[in-house]
């Protein structure tokens, strides 16, 4: 006969933390909530997140610019996989490439171009420095540079060339590539620049370094980091063409894979982690998922996962559990999953971290996540409403929107990810193509939900995230309870509305 779980399962506005002595160390200042993002025995040194976040392994979240937004905030993005290998390669190769403060030139001209092509070009990315280069491309030789306070078009004309307006190599303060930052810096306000063009050997264009950018660069203390100081990123993988599309990623410099799927507890995964680990050994990490239970997390880690991603069917734009009837209430599969781990801790010195993935409504949910076990968690529709994620930001009847479609949707048909072995192709779709209302800079919003988790973790009396986990006391709250958790019974002044008519 079939099995039962009889106890329902759970999902995470069900509980809620209770506060424990918050001792004189527990400020914010204090709060460390770095994270390991791979296995390992207790005291040895793994890799790790300065904050606990990664972004999906999504079209409309994790690219090269969302991968420098988050790794300079401390975090990871997983880099989508439903993508042709070498683009997906060169989104890593990106992310390992920046180098905070160089800028690629996006505006580049030739001297013998005229006012008229520098005004089509200032128009199209609104702002004035030109890089005049032999060829007119971003890494050409460098012959000049071209400011708005260089040239006036109504005296001069459309048709005046360039070259007469330009400030001439000869005159340009530049620098050899290899300067760093603050050298660059330090030579910009000694010689009064705006900016500072960086130079090859060759006098070919690298990159433009410019004074506004400085501060916003010093101001990235928790940058996540590898021992060449390049940012650390992921990328997403798939069961079917790991062979020909890890190569392409170690290749291009990821720090850590993860086999993306809705169901990992599924031997075409254990195949592919298997690969991986006798194919390179401990030094390719990568993750495995998604599980809702102790038996997937074991098959995972006997595999040879280096972290295990647990959630099915509790994501925002997910429609699994309608279309299939399968899944598992998130806060039960983590905590259930988080046993399981520590069992695994227990029986051999290894501690796997945990990844909570999909589903974290609230800023408060991400705390609960990593009270019951989580080490950090992975979120897409959080993501998806800043600036940094790829949807395009649209205007619906006043309020602007981005776009935020599943990797199971019509939009994006990964397949592989829905169908790990056997046939090919989308024949039902298991995500949805939505909006998220626009929310402005990762960087903005981050900071106050870090602030919130900061503030839980301190009533909680917990500096840290396995403080958390060893001490955090939860309670399951009722239907009514959970009504008391808004403002109520009151009438809110931008609204007129009495909260407890909602
Ligand atoms: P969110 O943070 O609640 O929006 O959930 C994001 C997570 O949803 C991702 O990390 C994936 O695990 C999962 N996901 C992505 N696309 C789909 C889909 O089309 N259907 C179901 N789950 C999805």
């Amino acid at each position: 006969m079939a099995k039962f779980y009889n106890e329902p399962s759970r999902t995470f506005s069900e509980y809620l933390l209770i506060p424990s002595l918050t001792t004189k160390e527990c400020v914010h200042e204090n709060v460390d909530l770095s994270a390991p993002l791979v296995k390992g025995k207790p005291d040895e040194k793994v890799l790790r997140l300065n904050i606990p976040f990664t972004s999906s392994i999504m079209q409309s979240v994790s690219d090269a610019n969302m991968g420098i937004a988050l790794a300079r905030s401390g975090g990871m993005s997983f880099i989508f996989c439903s993508q042709g290998i070498e683009s997906q390669a060169e989104m890593v190769r990106k992310v390992k490439k920046f180098k905070a403060g160089f800028v690629t030139s996006d505006t580049n001209l030739r001297p013998d171009q005229t006012l008229g092509d520098v005004v089509n070009a200032t128009k199209l990315v609104g702002h004035s420095t030109i890089a005049i280069t032999d060829d007119g491309t971003a890494n050409g030789k460098l012959l000049g540079i071209l400011t708005s306070r260089d040239y006036r078009v109504h005296k001069a004309g459309l048709d005046a060339p360039i070259s007469k307006f330009m400030t001439p190599f000869s005159k340009l303060v530049y620098a050899k590539e290899g300067i760093s930052l603050s050298e660059a810096n330090e030579l910009i306000w000694e010689k009064k620049l705006n900016c500072l063009p960086i130079i090859g050997d060759e006098q070919q264009l690298r990159y433009l370094v410019f004074r506004k950018d400085y501060d916003e660069h010093k101001e990235n203390p928790n940058e996540l980091v590898d021992a060449e100081k390049r940012l650390v990123v992921g990328a997403g993988i798939n069961t079917r063409d790991y062979k020909e599309r890890v190569p392409a990623l170690v290749e291009a410099g990821a720090d850590i894979l993860c086999v993306d799927s809705s169901d990992g507890y599924s031997e075409w995964q254990g195949d592919a982690i298997r690969w991986i680990k006798s194919t390179y050994g401990a030094d390719v990490k990568v993750g495995g998922g998604n599980v809702v239970e102790e038996d997937g997390f074991r098959y995972l880690v006997d595999a040879g996962a280096d972290f295990v991603k647990v959630g099915v069917g509790p994501a925002s734009i997910c429609i699994t559990r309608e279309q299939k009837g399968i899944g598992r209430g998130q806060a039960t599969s983590l905590i259930e999953v988080a046993k399981a781990r520590n069992q695994y801790l227990e029986e051999t010195g290894v501690y796997v971290p945990l990844c909570s993935d999909g589903g974290l409504v609230m800023d408060y949910h991400i705390v609960l996540a990593l009270a019951m076990g989580a080490d950090f968690v992975m979120q897409g529709r959080y993501f998806a409403r800043f600036d940094e994620s790829p949807g395009r930001k649209i205007l619906i009847r006043g309020n602007y929107m981005k776009e935020y479609w599943g990797e199971g949707s019509e939009r994006a048909r990964n397949w592989q990810r829905y169908s790990e072995g056997g046939g090919t192709g989308l024949t039902f779709e298991e995500g949805v193509d939505a909006y998220v209302p626009y929310a402005g800079r990762l960087k903005d919003n981050l900071a106050v939900t870090l602030a919130k988790i900061k503030s839980t973790m301190c009533n909680c009396g917990s500096i840290s995230i396995k403080q958390l986990h060893d001490t955090a006391r939860l309670t399951l709250v009722s239907a009514t309870s959970i009504r008391e958790g808004g403002a109520h019974d009151v009438m809110l002044k931008e609204s007129d509305v009495m909260t407890s008519e909602k």
